[in-house]
């Protein structure tokens, strides 16, 4: 969109065929720097193989939920709509802009790269991997990859009759399947849902009243290394 805005703004009193001419010349060039970043980034880029941090330690995967609607509550099971947000940094998707006419960002499909096999434990008796191969990743020259999966979730909230004015809580726990922390850990973006996308006027029965957000090491029978678990929890008031 703001591409179309700006291209519209710069070529609005040219005459068509200088138009033409400008966006053929203006774009090839970012075109072929691009081109060559991507050449650059995937060559010999194996998106199955995790990527060394930037340190030598872990890879600390920066997590949020952003919440957009309270779908429904169905038998205490919620739906919402979600975006997940996830920030790390990769050794191997550096590079020097100068090399690249300048270029400090680039966007590319989320499936050409490899990302953290996060999953949400939702407690309706489902695990959902976070997975959205439809969706872009955004790189920078410091390898730093965001991601924004939108995720619907449904939950588990435990409640009993309800009346008016009732708050319960609930919860989103999102953890790596197969990592522990010596190789992948999870940080927090801030210590609460962003709520500043919410629909408040979605859902009239549901009330979003706040959040807060930690992450716990966790330490399982089967082995010495601990899991990192990020939960997400939200308390809701209903409206009869
Ligand atoms: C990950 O976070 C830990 C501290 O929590 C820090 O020591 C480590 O250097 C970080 N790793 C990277 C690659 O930033
Ligand atoms: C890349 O993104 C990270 C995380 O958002 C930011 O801290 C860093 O300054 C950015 N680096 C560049 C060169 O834009």
């Amino acid at each position: 969109m703001p591409v179309l805005v700006a291209s519209e703004l710069f070529f609005g009193n040219l005459s068509r065929r200088q138009n033409e001419l400008q966006i053929v010349c203006s774009k090839s060039e970012t075109y072929k720097n691009r081109h060559h970043l991507r050449d650059d980034l995937m060559y010999k880029y194996e998106k199955d193989v995790m990527p060394d941090s930037i340190d030598g330690n872990a890879v600390n995967v920066s997590i949020g939920v952003d919440l957009l609607r309270i779908i429904d509550m169905d038998n205490q099971i919620l739906t919402l709509d979600t975006v997940i947000t996830e920030i790390w940094q990769a050794d191997n998707l550096k590079w020097r802009p100068g090399h690249v006419g300048g270029l400090e960002e680039i966007r590319l499909p989320s499936d050409l790269i490899w990302k953290p096999d996060l999953a949400l434990a939702d407690g309706a008796g489902k695990t959902v991997f976070i997975k959205s191969e439809d969706t872009n990743v955004i790189i920078n020259s410091s390898g730093f990859v965001s991601w924004y999966p939108p995720v619907k979730t449904k939950t588990f909230c435990s409640y009993g009759e309800l009346q008016n004015g009732d708050e319960i809580e609930c919860h989103l726990t999102l953890y790596s399947w197969t990592h522990s922390t010596s190789t992948l850990d999870l940080k927090l973006q801030a210590d609460e849902m962003d709520t500043s996308n919410l629909d408040v006027d979605f859902n009239p029965h549901w009330k979003l009243v706040s959040t807060h957000a930690d992450v716990k090491h966790k330490v399982y029978s089967c082995c010495p290394e601990s899991y990192a678990q990020a939960s997400f929890t939200f308390r809701l008031r209903y409206v009869a």
